[in-house]
């Protein structure tokens, strides 16, 4: 769908994630949320916190899994998807604690196999992702899976690609303090969830999400292997949808 602003796009999938949180509520289950990160969900979270505060929606039966963590990264850094998630959303609703689920940037390197396998452990005996939030990156990557991922991937670590290593400048000053690793969750993890909503605001993505819809599936772009999953719902600005 295209929306005029990203403002709009963003309510209606809030309203569609409240609804999707109600109806678990009323049968009394949990549901699995896949989170991200970045610009892209922000208003996402906005709108799904004036919900929380203004038409009581309650995120206690709300079990989260985000998608990636940069590596290594302290949960108290400025940058950390930790600090990330509580500001934007975590800090301001009713969530436990216990549910939160983010990937561990503080492991040494010799635990986190383990770790990531214990990761996707967990996404299973939750059943699944039900409903997965995206954003895309420069390089078409979704979650950390940059170029080269493919499609049986799962959560482990990567190293960062160039170009998103420059992106992410903007958050860590200069070039030198940006890791060169994250901890993500893999292109498996993520085509597993039920549902997916890819968003994408402005139009300095509007290249990369052409490629990434109407472009071949090839692991050289990872956001391709998209078009293979069975319900994914596409959200754009008209700045984002202008090559398509
Ligand atoms: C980071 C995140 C991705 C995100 C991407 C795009 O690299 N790890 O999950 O999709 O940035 O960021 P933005 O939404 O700020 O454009």
């Amino acid at each position: 769908k295209i929306w005029p602003k990203a403002k709009d796009g963003s309510a209606h999938v809030a309203r569609s994630i409240a609804l999707a949180m109600r109806q678990k509520q009323q049968e009394n289950k949990p549901i699995v949320l896949g989170l991200a990160t970045g610009s892209s969900p922000i208003q996402v979270y906005r709108e799904l916190v004036r919900m929380h505060k203004e038409e009581d929606l309650s995120f206690a039966n709300v079990v989260t899994f985000n998608l990636d963590e940069y590596y290594p990264m302290q949960p108290g850094a400025a940058q950390s998807y930790v600090r990330f998630m509580n500001e934007h959303l975590f800090d301001h609703v009713d969530i436990k604690r216990e549910n939160i689920h983010i990937p561990d940037g503080t492991l040494d390197m010799d635990e986190v196999e383990a770790y990531c396998e214990q990761y996707e452990r967990k996404i299973g005996t939750y059943g699944g992702i039900d409903i997965q939030l995206l954003g895309i990156g420069r390089t078409g990557h979704i979650g950390f899976n940059e170029p080269g991922s493919w499609e049986d991937s799962s959560t482990r670590m990567v190293r960062l690609d160039g170009i998103t290593r420059q992106d992410a400048i903007k958050d860590f000053g200069q070039e030198a303090d940006v890791p060169y690793r994250a901890i993500t969750m893999g292109i498996k993890t993520i085509m597993k969830s039920r549902k997916i909503y890819l968003l994408g605001w402005g139009q300095h993505k509007a290249e990369i999400l052409q490629r990434a819809i109407e472009g071949e599936v090839t692991p050289n772009i990872p956001a391709t292997f998209l078009q293979h999953h069975p319900d994914v719902s596409v959200h754009l600005d008209y700045g984002a949808a202008e090559m398509l």
